[in-house]
């Protein structure tokens, strides 16, 4: 095999409603329980693959730095292998997120690298199998392989894993504001803040007994176009999860001051009629998720509060694709 044809994908990052936090299986990447998301419009990443036998190693370019990533590299030979290629692979990358946004995430990183290195290394994966390989880089990037609300069947092996598309109707009003409290890294990886949780949490079964019946909850709420159930269950089952953090061992929080100022805003809003609710994830950041037609007075609220600039607003995205 000589040098092959450059493929380039582009993946929208997720934002989990229903979280996943913890692994069943650490190397395969299987979660403990099941998972729902929504692909959002407004951020992405976009990567360039090309296998070729002159390179001696892996080279990857981020937003138009060189960086080294054993896992990158990892990733690349779960692909050579399938393809039954030696061929090392050149990697151009760039996040397509305000640079100072602090949301740029792995979800849509390995989205679009399974799309353009399966492609390139002359595989033609369906979609349940982009959405496989995809997890073994990162996994929530199985959900950004689709667009809109997604969900992760948890699985019972590598077979079994992998997202879907979740039938929503056309009035499923929804828009996703995030706002950006910190782009500093995260303290505690996704990786390590889980693993320590399903290790130390004396809390943990309880987390997965309950996840799986939100997952129920939301999914029904979702086919009533019940958008209040739909914002309760999302907001409840992300503070499960922040209180999973908090009774590890060694503790630990994700949560900053202003974050729980937000939360209170969000929390005035909706006394007040405002349809809103939020979701935080491995940082501080809040996401707020509401209808569309409230998105003006929220942003508003969190403008006076925040600055303007640290206010994003996304609706629900596509799925991966090539470009
Ligand atoms: O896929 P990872 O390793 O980046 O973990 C994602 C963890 C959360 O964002 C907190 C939850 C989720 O389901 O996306």
């Amino acid at each position: 095999m000589n040098a092959t044809t450059t493929y380039t994908a582009r993946a929208h990052t997720n934002i989990a409603l229903i979280k996943y936090w913890g692994k069943k299986d650490e190397k395969l990447i299987l979660p403990m329980n099941s998972s729902l998301s929504l692909t959002l419009d407004r951020f992405y990443t976009e990567t360039s693959v090309m296998f070729d036998e002159q390179l001696e190693d892996d080279l990857f370019l981020l937003d138009g730095s060189k960086e080294k990533n054993d896992k990158i590299s990892n990733f690349l030979e779960i692909v050579r292998q399938k393809a039954n290629i030696t061929a090392k692979a050149k990697i151009i990358s760039k996040n397509h997120v305000p640079s100072t946004a602090g949301l740029a995430s792995s979800a849509s990183a390995y989205a679009a690298l399974a799309l353009a290195a399966s492609k390139a290394a002359g595989l033609n994966l369906d979609k349940k199998e982009l959405s496989r390989l995809a997890r073994r880089g990162s996994g929530s990037a199985c959900r950004s392989i689709y667009g809109g609300l997604v969900e992760w069947q948890e699985g019972i092996d590598d077979q079994t894993s992998f997202a879907h598309p979740i039938e929503m109707s056309r009035d499923f009003d929804i828009a996703m504001i995030a706002l950006v409290i910190s782009t500093d890294f995260k303290k505690i990886s996704s990786r390590a803040g889980m693993k320590r949780v399903v290790e130390t949490s004396p809390y943990y079964p309880a987390w997965v007994q309950n996840t799986a019946k939100d997952l129920r909850k939301l999914k029904q709420a979702i086919s009533k176009n019940d958008f209040e159930t739909f914002g309760e269950v999302s907001e409840e089952n992300a503070m499960k999860m922040h209180a999973l953090n908090m009774s590890a061992h060694p503790h630990f929080n994700y949560l900053e001051p202003d974050s729980i100022k937000a939360m209170k805003i969000v929390e005035k809003l909706r006394s007040q009629g405002v349809s809103c609710y939020y979701t935080l994830d491995a940082g501080p950041n809040v996401k707020v998720i509401c209808r569309r037609k409230d998105v003006q007075a929220i942003v508003d609220r969190l403008s006076d509060s925040f600055g303007q600039e640290k206010v994003l607003v996304a609706g629900p995205g596509p799925a991966a694709h090539l470009i």
